[in-house]
Order: structure tokens, then sequence, then C-alpha cells
């Protein structure tokens, strides 16, 4: 394979890419949506499948090869371990001084075995690298004493050092220590990372997955993906990044972004939506659109006071709530950062769209 392609699409534990019912697996479900993609696209997209299993290996390559994929896709199934098979790729690209292209790394292993912390490290050192993990906690949880020594290695493996041993001396719950421990190691290596749940009928936890990046945009992406998902009849799907405040996808969360808003903004007497808008794109579960329709429902109660002159010195549509942005940005993550206090820009508060927590509108708006 080629490694001059635009992005990759990596599933480091690919599987046999259908199941016995017919099922499809990630990689087809991967092939599938980027040939059926709206934004048609030309760019040459890599898929790299690692499968340790032969058999799978060599059934996957049979139906991607059924799948008929466009020549710009490049396709490569490696029977190997993940780790060691990864390894050896961004050694080689080291070696001839070449950094891996942006890359959406899938890394869904049955246990906890295989998957290094200094692995996903590597991977985010490349720019524009994201990971998303499953993460098996409750079998980590009840494996950390396991006699034989190789177990509780995998298990420090994943997390780059001894901490969550740690959690054996807790009377707490000790899968959420462990949740919120690797949600912190990831965070030493990624600016965003989110970790989402899914819980069964019986508020029980089925599984976990970790979503790391350092690109703001990235980030957004994989929080519009989350808030698409339907629930999965008896199961619920919920952003739990802080366990303080877990957002269920689907459920009414109004009430759970208003409080935080105005936990995080009251004390200011005025501030730039865009800036409230970086707020909830960058650290919380929630979309731009939610804060607009928290914002709505803030204004209505009076409890926010929004200017009604737009930066530009036109009247603001009632109900509207526009970030202010230089003139030329584009919506979005990829506008200048910190472009918010009205300081730092040497506007009058007049001509931007204020959020004001404590209801109380400047005389001159
Ligand atoms: C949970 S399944 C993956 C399912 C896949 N993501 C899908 O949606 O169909 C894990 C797969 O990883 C394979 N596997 C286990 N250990 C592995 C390793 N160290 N490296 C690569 N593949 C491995 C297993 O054979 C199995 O097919």
């Amino acid at each position: 394979m080629s490694w001059k392609p635009r992005v990759v699409f990596l599933d480091g534990f690919a599987g046999p890419g259908r199941y016995e019912g017919g099922e499809p697996g990630s990689p087809i479900i991967a092939l599938e949506s980027a040939k059926t993609h709206k934004a048609k696209l030309s760019e040459e997209l890599a898929f790299l499948f690692i499968e340790e299993r032969k058999d799978r290996a060599n059934y996957l390559s049979k139906e991607i090869e059924a799948l008929k994929c466009p020549d710009s896709f490049k396709t490569k199934v490696e029977c190997g371990e993940f780790a060691p098979t990864l390894t050896a790729i961004l050694d080689k690209l080291a070696e001839s001084d070449h950094k891996l292209a942006p890359t959406f790394a899938m890394i869904d292993p049955f246990g906890f075995a295989g998957i290094p912390f200094e692995l996903m490290k590597r991977l985010l050192d490349n720019p524009n690298c994201e990971l998303f993990v499953s993460f098996m906690v409750d079998s980590i949880n009840r494996w950390l004493e396991h006699p034989d020594p190789a177990i509780p290695g995998h298990i420090r493996d994943a997390f780059g050092n001894d901490e969550p041993f740690a959690v054996l001396g807790s009377n707490g719950d000790r899968a959420a220590e462990l949740t919120e421990l690797y949600r912190k190691r990831l965070g030493t290596i990624a600016r965003f990372v989110r970790s989402f749940e899914l819980r069964d009928k019986n508020d029980r936890v089925v599984y976990h997955l970790f979503f790391a990046s350092k690109n703001r945009l990235g980030h957004l992406k994989m929080k519009e993906a989350m808030w698409k998902v339907d629930p999965l009849g008896d199961f619920s799907f919920s952003d739990a990044t802080n366990p303080d405040q877990q957002v269920f996808f689907k459920r009414a969360y109004e009430d759970t972004l208003k409080a935080d808003l105005v936990r995080q903004f009251d004390k200011m007497a005025d501030v730039l939506i865009e800036r409230v808008e970086r707020y909830v794109e960058d650290d919380t579960a929630f979309l731009p659109k939610h804060m607009r329709e928290v914002l709505k429902v803030l204004e209505s109660e009076g409890r926010v006071c929004v200017a009604e002159v737009k930066s530009d010195g036109n009247k603001r549509k009632k109900n509207t709530y526009p970030a202010d942005r230089a003139s030329g940005e584009e919506s979005g993550p990829s506008r200048i950062a910190n472009a918010c206090e009205i300081k730092s820009l040497n506007h009058p508060p007049s001509t931007r769209v204020h959020w004001i927590a404590n209801a109380s509108a400047p005389k001159d708006w």
C-alpha cells in the first residue's frame, strides 16, 4: 500500500466484516458509508484493517472484494496483532521521515489486551489523528487482581502506568474510577476527550467508548455524530465525560445545559455569544444549536439579556443568537481562537451580541 493517502480509516481489531446473520461489522460499515457519503469524496481514502485471526482476515478480504469499491479507495487487510503491526508501520514511516496521514483509528478489542497506551500516544503525536476506543472497564475491574501476572500486565499496558491498581483500595464505584482514570490518561495526550456509555434497560453499563483528538473540528464532528445516534430500543446512550453531569442523548437536555451556562457565565457582566459557543463546542457534550435553544429559553424567561444590534450595525433577528466573528471567518472551530473578549477587540459592547446572566441590559443597548 502506498502511504500517501489523504485520509486513513484504521480498524485495529477489524473482525470478519460480516457476521453469520449477515450483519455488517465495522469494516463494511465504514466502506459502505464512504461509498455513499454525500460529500462525494474525491480524495484517496485508505482503509487499513488489522485482524489477528487468519480465517477472519480472509473472510474480510472476500467481503471487501464483493463491495466493489471505487478506485480512489485503497484497502488493505493485515493479518496480525494490532500493536506490533501498527508499530511496524509507524516505524517505517518514521524511518522515511513521513508522518501518518490524517487518521481515524477505531480500536475495538474484545478485552483490554494489546492496546498499549504508548501506542495511543504515538498515534496522537501525528497531526489530525483521532482515536475511538471501546474500553472494557468492567472486565478490567474484575481482572485487576488476577493471579496470572500477564493479565494485570495488560491492564498496566493499557493505562501506561500502575494507577489503575490504586482503585483496589477504594470503597467507591471502582468501574467509575477506572473510567475517569482512563479519561484523564487520554487527556494527557489529547486536548479533547469524550467518553460515551451504552447502558441496558437495567441501567447497567454495557460498554464505554472513548474519543480522543487534538482537533477542534474532529471533536465537534464526533459530538454531532453522537447526537444523531438513535437510542437502541431498551438501551440508552450517553456522554459520560463529566461524571457529575451525564448527558443522555435524545432526552431532555435543556436543564443540564442551562444550569451549566449559568454556572459558567453568571459571574461575568456580559459575554459575547461567540465565547459561550466556544465553551459549548469545546468543553461540553452539546452542540451550538443546543446553546441557541437554551439562550432562547433563558431570554424568554428574562434571565439573560441579548443586545439588539449586531457588530455589523444590523438589527439582530428576534430569537437568533449569532456568534460574532471577524469577517471572512467560517462558523465552527476554524475561526480564530479567543477572539471573544470585548476589551481585547476594542469594540464598544453595543456593537456586539452579548449574553448577560444577570439580565440587566446596559442602558445604551
Ligand atoms: C470485538 S471484535 C471486533 C469487531 C469489529 N469492530 C466489528 O464491528 O465487527 C475483535 C476482533 O479483534 C480480533 N483480535 C483480537 N485480538 C487482536 C489483536 N491483538 N490484534 C488484532 N486483532 C485482534 C478478534 O479476532 C476479533 O475479530
